[in-house]
């Protein structure tokens, strides 16, 4: 499984532009699914059929990843830029991007009296042109880029970029591995522009229309020095979201998580999130309604070149997607 995570985390797939790992899930589940397609927005579908006799149920992680869009090049072939998603600006300070075409940049600031007044608008990318002619031989208006940076291996503990969400693809990859003849109509989504306001997994329910929804994303945790009360820490296994500021999960679907949980002995631990949202309140949303939940796996540093996550939960989540599936899947 290192393996897929580390293929993953290092591949290039901003929001709007997830082509390079669409095409890499692509490669790893299209012997293992009975269809797949990929739909207008760029959502990559795989189906593994049922037997006629379970529910029709969509799994959703995303393949985007936050990053940043070019919007002007100066007489000195320095770039100026906005967010693709949602970052702060003291954690893009002296960090290296990437283009999709491999142009290389680090950000920097104008200089500042008071670090209070860093903001995107003074930040800028040095892609070691020297004039605005060279810059522009590389990279053009609208051009994204995303961090740069291996995985680092630490045993149990992955840091990365872009844990959030290749970590949850790698969860619905393994569950469709693993997972062998089971009654569901399961629909494996690897969904579009999560990052930018839930857009792939929108269209992608409305197209799939399942009875079930489960989104697998990353959440916060509340265990590093002084940090947010929340009572989810790294390593203490699959978190079953409750609540986070997009959805309520439907009261039905989380307590049977928690109940497969339990029978299985998988370690989980329950998730009220105070701020974030997932690809599930897109997908509660659909037609008439859906019902919703969330596995999540907990991220420390969500955002940030280095999110890092636990093996120990990625396998729980695995564990519990899979057992969840191979059950009876009747909600009361
Ligand atoms: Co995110
Ligand atoms: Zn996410």
């Amino acid at each position: 499984m290192k393996d897929l995570v580390k293929k993953l985390v290092e591949s290039y797939g901003p929001a709007g532009d997830e082509g390079p790992v669409r095409q890499m899930i692509e490669e790893e589940i299209k012997e293992l699914a009975d269809e797949v397609r990929v739909d207008a927005l760029g959502n990559l579908i795989a189906r593994k059929k049922g037997n006629g006799k379970g529910k029709k149920v969509m799994l959703a992680a995303h393949m985007d990843e936050i990053g940043i869009i070019v919007t002007s090049i100066d007489d000195k072939g320095f770039l100026r830029f906005a967010p693709v998603g949602g970052w702060s600006p003291p954690t893009l300070l002296g960090k290296r991007v990437i283009f999709a075409n491999g142009t290389s940049g680090v950000i920097h600031t104008e200089h500042l009296d008071d670090i209070k007044e860093l903001k995107v608008t003074k930040l800028f990318i040095d892609i070691g042109a020297s004039d605005k002619a060279t810059a522009s031989e590389n990279v053009g208006i609208g051009d994204m880029a995303v961090f740069y940076g291996p995985l680092f291996d630490m045993g149990e503990r992955w840091v990365a970029k872009a844990m959030d969400d290749r970590i949850g693809c790698v969860v619905l990859i393994e569950t469709l591995r693993q997972l062998g003849a089971c009654d569901h109509d399961v629909y494996f989504v690897f969904t579009v522009q999560e990052e930018v306001g839930l857009r792939g997994a929108r269209t992608a329910a409305y197209g799939v229309d399942p009875e079930i929804g489960i989104a697998c994303d990353v959440t916060r945790v509340g265990d590093t020095p002084k940090s947010h009360i929340m009572e989810v820490s790294l390593g203490g296994g699959a978190a079953i979201k409750v609540k986070d500021s997009s959805l309520i999960c439907h009261p039905a679907l989380r307590k049977h998580l928690v109940e497969i949980a339990k029978e299985n002995k998988i370690p989980y631990q329950l998730e009220v999130l105070e701020r974030g949202g997932t690809d599930a309140a897109a997908m509660q949303l659909s037609r008439a309604g859906i019902i919703a939940g969330v596995i999540s796996v907990p991220c420390r540093y969500i955002h940030s070149p280095s999110e890092m996550v636990d093996a120990g939960d990625v396998k729980a989540c695995v564990d519990l997607l899979v057992q969840s599936l191979k059950g009876s899947m009747v909600l009361q």
